[in-house]
């Protein structure tokens, strides 16, 4: 009898003794990285925050307090290392073995399967070679299009929702268009989510992002096995049904009209090709010399789905919030549209025009600088590695913050700053600035995704003018309405927050928890008008300077 009493308290013991000495190796070379003290068993779970906006606070603060270098924390017995420092991000983006994804992405696995984001080895290579073409410039021109459509279908949503200066919630409008435009283009089925915001799919996708956001950093309901005795089991696994069902029930439509067009060519039903879609490309595309499985086509395609319009929400809305805090910024996009596409500007932006629109290119650079779609991406080592002298041992996730480089002052002067020009003067090393990642997983859609942000904001641009939710949050001196530095800091900061400024959530995609809230007023023909004659008449002075200096001279005297 006491034996057994004794041999149970002693199994606790013993569990204990085994763990930390199979962890043993790991913790003694992770713990060479600064970091805070650990209690253990939980680590530094208990000190990480209750949701992930507390979470993004908390790693800043450690970033601030560990000498703005990599630093290292546990969750239990995981070890995880925060990456910032360039030369760490360089090894670690440009090696072809360190590949694996860390254990977050399993989140994904139930609804994306294996595709080109969450997959690793032999079939990541194979898929990721032959998904590139994809992305090919003739492919994208096409994507433009229904880029184009979209934009113009949801600049008529915005006129009707925005209408008597209502305030609204940007980021939650864009998501649908964000959405149209993947299902149009990945699939080349429109499912009109802007007109259909009920729909029963258009619900599964936005409770599907929002369930794996959620569950990334909670404790429990991370793991699949214990998530089964939440109550909300049974809705998550009803929202993954439609959206399996959803997908699966087009794949076998496409399939069955591509077989058809390749024996006769027709157009008569929705699921003919009249643009190639992305999964047009997988029907036709091969592996090994053989077509994809229906499995595989099902990966790709939901995984396009999913990293094709979560990520676009995000670089959309907080793109078009920025404008409506700087208006300075707002005034220099509208000269450039008004010099690009002339005097109508209601028209769709050809590509040309869109490639030419430069002082988009860097407002959109600065945007992704403060505001990064992609705030942190996992990696985990499956040996142990050798970087700037260090041992990483096998076992480690490795948190690499993307969105800390864009507040890191040794590389942007006055991080809170929102400032365009920047990206002309200060140029960033190339591990320093990496909102698409880099290396052989960089991201595969970041021309589409540019191009698609570029299109939406272009238009809403010449369409509207963007204002705050209320006109006093303008930014008096281009300062960001968030802060993202020392506790300290944050905290007075934090007093003087109003309830339209955003509240960040960072875990897959960066969100604004409480929204992105602003109002958009529509531009007036005659203002459209005087100001497009101007600057048209201007860029045409300066082109006759340069073409017949002595004569325009003359007139100008004359
Ligand atoms: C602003 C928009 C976007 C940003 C900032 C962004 C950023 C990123 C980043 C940082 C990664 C690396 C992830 C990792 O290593 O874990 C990535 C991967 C990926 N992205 Fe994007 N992305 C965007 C839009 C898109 C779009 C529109 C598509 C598809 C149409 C797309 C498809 C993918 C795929 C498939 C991968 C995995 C690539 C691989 O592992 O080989 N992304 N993206």
């Amino acid at each position: 009898m006491w034996l057994i009493l004794l041999g149970l308290l002693a199994l606790p013991v013993i569990i204990f003794a085994y763990i930390e000495l199979r962890v043993a190796h790991r913790r003694r070379l992770v713990n060479k990285f600064n970091g805070p003290a650990t209690v253990p068993i939980v680590g530094n779970g208990f000190q990480m925050g209750k949701n992930p906006s507390d979470i993004l606070n908390q790693v800043f603060n450690w970033w601030h307090q560990y000498g703005k270098d990599n630093f290292r924390f546990w969750i239990g017995y995981y070890s995880n290392i925060l990456i910032t420092n360039p030369k760490y991000l360089e090894y670690i983006l440009s090696s072809q073995t360190l590949i694996q994804k860390s254990d977050i992405y399993d989140l994904l696995h139930p609804w994306l399967g294996f595709g080109l984001l969450t997959s690793t080895g032999k079939k990541w290579h194979k898929h990721r070679k032959m998904i590139t073409p994809s992305f090919h410039f003739n492919i994208l021109q096409d994507f433009h299009e229904v880029m184009n459509e979209n934009s113009t279908k949801f600049i008529k949503k915005l006129k009707r929702v925005a209408a008597n200066d209502n305030i609204i919630d940007f980021q939650d409008q864009t998501h649908y268009l964000t959405l149209d435009v993947i299902c149009d283009t990945a699939m080349g089925v429109p499912i009109n989510a802007m007109e259909n915001s009920d729909s029963k799919v258009v619900h599964a996708f936005k409770d599907m992002c929002y369930n794996i956001n959620m569950r990334a950093f909670h404790p429990f309901k991370r793991t699949e096995f214990l998530y089964r005795f939440f109550p909300e089991y049974s809705k998550y696994c009803e929202t993954l049904k439609t959206l399996q069902d959803f997908t699966n029930d087009i794949i076998e439509k496409r399939v069955e009209a591509y077989k058809l067009e390749t024996n006769k060519k027709t157009d008569s039903n929705e699921f003919s090709r009249k643009k190639m879609a992305f999964l047009d490309t997988l029907l036709s595309s091969t592996i090994d010399g053989r077509p994809l499985t229906n499995v595989e086509i099902y990966e790709e395609v939901s995984t396009f789905m999913f990293e094709g319009h979560d990520t676009t929400t995000s670089g959309v809305a907080f793109a078009v919030y920025l404008l409506s805090r700087h208006p300075e910024e707002q005034r220099k996009l509208f000269e450039e549209q008004c010099a690009v596409m002339g005097s109508d500007l209601s028209r769709d932006a050809t590509f040309q025009e869109i490639a030419d629109m430069k002082y988009l290119d860097l407002f959109i650079k600065e945007a992704q600088r403060v505001y990064p779609s992609v705030p942190f991406i996992g990696r985990y080592t499956d040996k142990d590695y050798e970087i700037d002298g260090t041992t990483i041992p096998k076992g480690s996730t490795l948190n690499l913050a993307l969105i800390i480089l864009g507040y890191d002052e040794r590389t942007f002067k006055d991080p809170h700053v929102f400032r365009p020009e920047r990206f002309e003067q200060e140029r960033p090393a190339p591990f320093e600035y990496l909102p698409f990642s880099a290396g052989p997983r960089n991201c595969i859609g970041q021309k589409f995704a540019l191009l698609e942000i570029k299109t939406v904001v272009s238009k809403i641009i010449r369409t509207f003018q963007v204002l705050p939710a209320l006109d006093e949050l303008i930014s008096k001196d281009n300062r960001l309405s968030t802060f993202l530095g020392p506790e300290e800091e944050r905290l007075k900061f934090e007093q003087k927050r109003h309830k339209y400024d955003p509240i960040l959530s960072a875990v897959l995609t960066l969100k604004s928890e409480n929204g992105l809230h602003l109002r958009l007023k529509e531009r007036v023909i005659c203002e459209i008008f005087l100001f497009c004659s101007l600057s048209t008449l201007f860029a045409y002075l300066l082109r006759s300077f340069a073409e017949f200096p002595l004569l325009s001279l003359a007139l100008c005297l004359y």
